[in-house]
């Protein structure tokens, strides 16, 4: 909570990331509008991000609605009393990537965390830095899995990475153009097409922060009168997610070791198909650390070694064993 009175129900949610791009303009714009749609504003929108970009795009609305605040981080407490005093009810900070004495001033304000994440071993890798800052002053932190590509496997590997570290939304943002499109001209995925499955992310994803948010507040009437809490699994589970092919616009699965430059340890990183070997083509050289003598051994299996019997069956190579 952000004020002593208890009638004051302003809750601050801070979007913070060192990772450059992993969405945290998107995803608290996103938020912030739905969160308004849905009946939880009134909301104000906070940028401390010297680009502005998050004031960009309020400033390409036609809608008033999430109110946008112009705050400067040293009057960031005087401020946010102001703004609840006057009613507002969830206040979203967008954060620039880095984590610096600044960022740590903003989250000190934050009743929730919000870390985006693209699925890539970049962002993971920056990720532990914000998870420390937030930590330190022990915030309650979730992660979103942003700009997934549907059916990929890292997506999944993912949320189990970051869940050493955290909470991870059940509700996965994917890659699509609407949700950049959109935010040319001041709105967002909802806004352009209320049907789309971004917009239907969107909705599903500010239900679980809203469910999160209510609990926070610990007003037991009201999480009485809420329906029960939603398990989300038919957001995570899908026909898609398990497998099955569909027939919209869901990508090609994406696999990491496909990817032009992945390498395992101690390889070269591959840059495209390699050319099939040609018959003449002389076998592969050893790696140098093998004790492989140059002879191909299938060709010179000559059976069981001596005493032992032959249970290799010439013209059955496969099929079921017979049972005695
Ligand atoms: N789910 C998504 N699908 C497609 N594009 C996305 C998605 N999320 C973000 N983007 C695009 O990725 C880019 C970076 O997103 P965004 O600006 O929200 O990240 P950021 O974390 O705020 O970046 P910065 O750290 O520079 O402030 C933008 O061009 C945005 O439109
Ligand atoms: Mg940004």
């Amino acid at each position: 909570m952000t004020e002593e009175d208890p009638n004051n129900r302003c809750q601050v949610v801070v979007f913070a990331s060192q990772k450059g791009g992993s969405g945290k303009t998107t995803v608290s714009a996103h938020m912030a509008v739905e969160a308004e749609r849905a009946g939880a504003g009134p909301v104000a929108l906070i940028d401390t991000d010297p680009q502005g970009s998050m004031a960009k795009w309020w400033n390409a609305r036609s809608s008033d609605t999430p109110a946008f605040a112009q705050i400067s981080v040293p009057d960031l407490a005087r401020d946010i009393k102001v703004l609840a005093k006057a009613g507002y009810r969830l206040i979203i900070i967008d954060t620039p990537p880095a984590v610096t004495s600044t960022i740590a001033e903003v989250i000190t304000h934050a009743d929730l965390v919000v870390v985006p994440t693209r699925p890539s071993p970049h962002d993971l890798r920056a990720v532990g830095p914000t998870v420390d800052i937030v930590q330190m002053q022990g915030k309650p932190l979730v992660f979103v899995v942003n700009s997934a590509t549907a059916r990929a496997r890292i997506t999944g590997e993912t949320a189990v990475a970051l869940s050493q570290h955290g909470t991870v939304a059940p509700i996965t943002l994917h890659h699509r153009v609407d949700f950049a499109a959109s935010m040319i001209d001041g709105r967002t995925v909802g806004e352009v097409n209320e049907a789309s499955r971004s917009a239907e992310e969107v909705a599903t994803l500010w239900r679980y922060f809203e469910d999160r948010l209510m609990r926070m507040r610990g007003d037991k009437l009201e999480i009485m009168g809420h329906p029960p809490r939603r398990t989300f699994e038919q957001d995570i589970l899908t026909p898609a997610s398990a497998g099955m092919a569909t027939s919209d616009e869901d990508d090609e699965e994406f696999r990491i070791e496909n990817q032009p430059g992945y390498a395992l340890p101690g390889q070269a990183p591959s840059f495209g198909a390699t050319p099939p070997p040609t018959a003449d083509a002389a076998p592969p050289p050893p790696p140098s650390n093998s004790n492989w003598d140059g002879i191909d051994r299938r060709k010179s299996d000559m059976g069981p070694p001596k005493g032992q019997a032959d249970r290799r069956r010439a013209h059955q190579p496969f099929g079921r064993r017979h049972m005695a």
